[in-house]
């Protein structure tokens, strides 16, 4: 296996305060395609190919877990043609991309109301998920048809019925149990959340589980990302001291 810390330290990282998890909004792929006269879908194409050079890079530097916001919970508001190109272009991805990371032996992860989703594509992720679930090298979690507040929804949901059945004293819950039901509990809250093409907003993505999380935002469109701007993003985030509300001396 790659060593990770001397590929950190190659970068100028410091191998010891590499973020454990990082969390991305991919924004940008509809403004890029635009300022090369392309249409959208080319935009997402490319912000694919985006992913896949990040997640690589991600796991050469010895981050643990990545999440990406596939597709929101409001996407479907989007044009039609967009909306099934977007469904099209995940089966395309996951379909050529599941020997690769399972090779690497990348985990891998979806989230989100997946059962609403083509039928294609859930038996897709049922089976990348099944094929990778061993591995413990580096975990890429896919966020599709996610959206921060309904996550909590369904966990407030689980928790309600537990309390209806008595199984669960309602004047017990904390903020672990909140945590324990969202939808993957196994996962460790953001350490760094990037944002590309510039906006300054969360969108609905993870807004419980980035309570603490450092963010960084770059004026770089999604698919213009790749390794170096990782290790940007990276290195911004080791100038930060972190306080969790607490004093720092
Ligand atoms: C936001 O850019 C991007 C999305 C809504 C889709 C993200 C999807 C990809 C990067 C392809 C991913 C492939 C897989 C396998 C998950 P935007 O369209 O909102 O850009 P704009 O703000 O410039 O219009």
């Amino acid at each position: 296996m790659p060593d990770t810390r001397a590929a950190a330290e190659a970068a100028g990282l410091n191998p010891d305060r590499i973020p454990v998890h990082i969390a991305i909004i991919m924004d940008g792929n509809g403004r890029w395609a635009r300022e090369r006269g392309e249409d959208r879908l080319f935009g997402h194409w490319e912000g694919y190919r985006a992913l896949m050079r990040t997640v690589y890079a991600a796991d050469a530097l010895g981050v643990r877990y990545l999440t990406v916001y596939g597709f929101s919970s409001e996407n479907w508001q989007r044009p039609k043609e967009e909306v099934d190109g977007l469904m099209g272009l995940m089966l395309f991805a996951m379909q050529a991309e599941i020997d690769e990371l399972e090779e690497n032996q990348i985990r891998v992860l979806f989230s989100g109301r997946i059962h609403e989703l083509i039928p294609e594509l859930q038996e897709e992720f049922a089976s990348d998920m099944r094929r990778t679930a061993h591995f413990d090298r580096m975990t890429f979690h896919l966020a599709i048809n996610y959206g921060g507040r309904a996550e909590i929804v369904d966990a407030v949901r689980v928790l309600a019925t537990k309390v209806r059945d008595e199984a669960l004293d309602p004047n017990t819950i904390d903020e672990c149990d909140i945590s324990a039901h969202l939808y993957c509990p196994d996962l460790p809250d953001p350490d760094l959340l990037i944002r590309t093409a510039g906006e300054l907003r969360l969108s609905n993505f993870l807004l419980w589980e980035t309570a603490y999380s450092e963010i960084y935002v770059t004026p770089i469109c999604w698919p213009d990302f790749g390794r170096d701007a990782l290790i940007l993003a990276i290195q911004e985030y080791q100038k930060r001291i972190r306080k969790f509300g607490k004093v720092v001396e």
